[in-house]
C-alpha cells in the first residue's frame, strides 16, 4: 500500500487521503516540474562568452575573478544564478545604473554564452561537484 513520506503527523487527514488517492498523479507532476526546472536554463556558449566578457573584465577582471572589493568575483558561480541576475539587471527587477547599462546591450543568447563562460571559470569558492 502507498504511504507518504511525511510523518503523518504533520499532514492533515485530508492531504493523507488526497495523497493516497492521487499520489502517482502528484508525483508524475512534480516529475515533469523537476524536469521542466533543468531543461529550462538555456545551455550557453563558454567559448563565445570569453569573446564577449572584453567588455566586462574591466571591472569583473579577465576570467571573473575581480580584485576590487566593489566589483563581485563572478568566476564559478553558477551559470543559472548568472543568467538569472543579468536578467534581473536587464528588466529592471535587480536596480544597478552600472549593470544596467551592461545588460541592457544583451539579448538571451549573450547572457547565456556570459554565464556559461564564468560558470566555468575557477573561482574563490569552488563547489566541488
Ligand atoms: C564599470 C564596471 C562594470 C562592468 C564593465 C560590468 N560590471 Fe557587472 N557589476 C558591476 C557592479 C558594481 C556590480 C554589483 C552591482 C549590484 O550591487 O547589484 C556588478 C554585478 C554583476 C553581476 C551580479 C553578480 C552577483 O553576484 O549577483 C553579474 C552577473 C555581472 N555584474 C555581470 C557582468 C557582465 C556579464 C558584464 C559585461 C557584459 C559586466 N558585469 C560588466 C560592475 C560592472
Amino acid at each position: 500500500m502507498w504511504r507518504p513520506i511525511l510523518p503523518p503527523g504533520l499532514m492533515t487527514d485530508g492531504m493523507i487521503k488526497i495523497m493516497r488517492e492521487h499520489g502517482v498523479r502528484i508525483f508524475a507532476v512534480l516529475a515533469g516540474v523537476m524536469l521542466f526546472c533543468t531543461t529550462a536554463v538555456a545551455d550557453g556558449d563558454a567559448g563565445a562568452g570569453k569573446g564577449k566578457s572584453v567588455v566586462c573584465a574591466s571591472c569583473h577582471g579577465v576570467t571573473g575573478e575581480s580584485v576590487m572589493p566593489d566589483y563581485p568575483v563572478l568566476a564559478g558561480q553558477h551559470q543559472d544564478y548568472l543568467e538569472h541576475a543579468l536578467k534581473a539587471y536587464r528588466s529592471g527587477e535587480r536596480r544597478n545604473p552600472i549593470m544596467a547599462a551592461f545588460a541592457a546591450t544583451l539579448n538571451d543568447d549573450d547572457i547565456a554564452d556570459l554565464a556559461a563562460f564564468y560558470a566555468t571559470q575557477k573561482g574563490l569558492f569552488t563547489l566541488h561537484r
